[in-house]
């Protein structure tokens, strides 16, 4: 199965100039979605991960089938203002625009393998913010895998030194 044909190119949005590659398509069909979370699956046990991390909101899609299939915890790492205790923090820039990232403080122990999982990587922002408060905590990151990449955006250059999967290249 190609699964880029569930992905829905959607130009000018959410500004003009960006090219947004949608991901619903996919969610939407049974068994392109479960290939796609099959094949992260696969990745999570390759590296030997032993907790799974999602960002906000499009990481935890991907991020928790995975984590359940593997029996694997889950933690989220939120957009300010969501996580109810204390939280480490990240700002961030996007392709449009910039953030800030929180994780609970206990949501990483120390030494614990962590697979990063999102829908895509442009920039490489993200992914690099969740690193760090991955890093911070402790956490040893063994891994980071996406649907999808827009190479263009070069955010492989902040994952140098971590072994990372994407499922389709644009
Ligand atoms: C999107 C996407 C990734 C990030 C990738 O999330 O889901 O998390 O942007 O961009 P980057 O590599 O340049 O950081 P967004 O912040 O739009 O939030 P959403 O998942 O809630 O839509
Ligand atoms: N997140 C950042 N850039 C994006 C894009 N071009 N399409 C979908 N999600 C994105």
């Amino acid at each position: 199965m190609d699964l880029a044909n569930y992905i829905a190119d959607i130009p000018d949005f959410p500004q003009e100039g960006i090219l947004f590659r949608d991901i619903t398509p996919l969610m939407a069909n049974g068994e392109a979605f479960q290939e796609a979370c099959c094949k992260l699956a696969e990745f999570a046990k390759k590296v030997g991960a032993d907790v799974i991390v999602g960002p906000e909101s499009r990481g935890f899609i991907f991020g928790c089938p995975v984590a359940y299939e593997l029996g694997i915890g889950f933690v989220p790492v939120r957009k300010p203002g969501k996580l109810p205790r204390e939280t480490v923090s990240v700002k961030y820039d996007l392709e449009y625009g910039s953030n800030e990232l929180h994780m609970h403080k206990d949501g990483i122990q120390k030494g614990q393998k962590v697979l990063i999982i999102d829908d895509l990587l442009a920039t490489g922002g993200t992914v690099k913010a969740t690193i760090d408060i991955v890093r911070e905590l402790g956490g040893d990151v063994v891994g980071c895998a996406f649907l999808i990449e827009l190479e263009d955006l070069n955010g492989r250059e902040m994952l140098k030194d971590v072994e990372t999967l994407t499922l389709l290249k644009y």
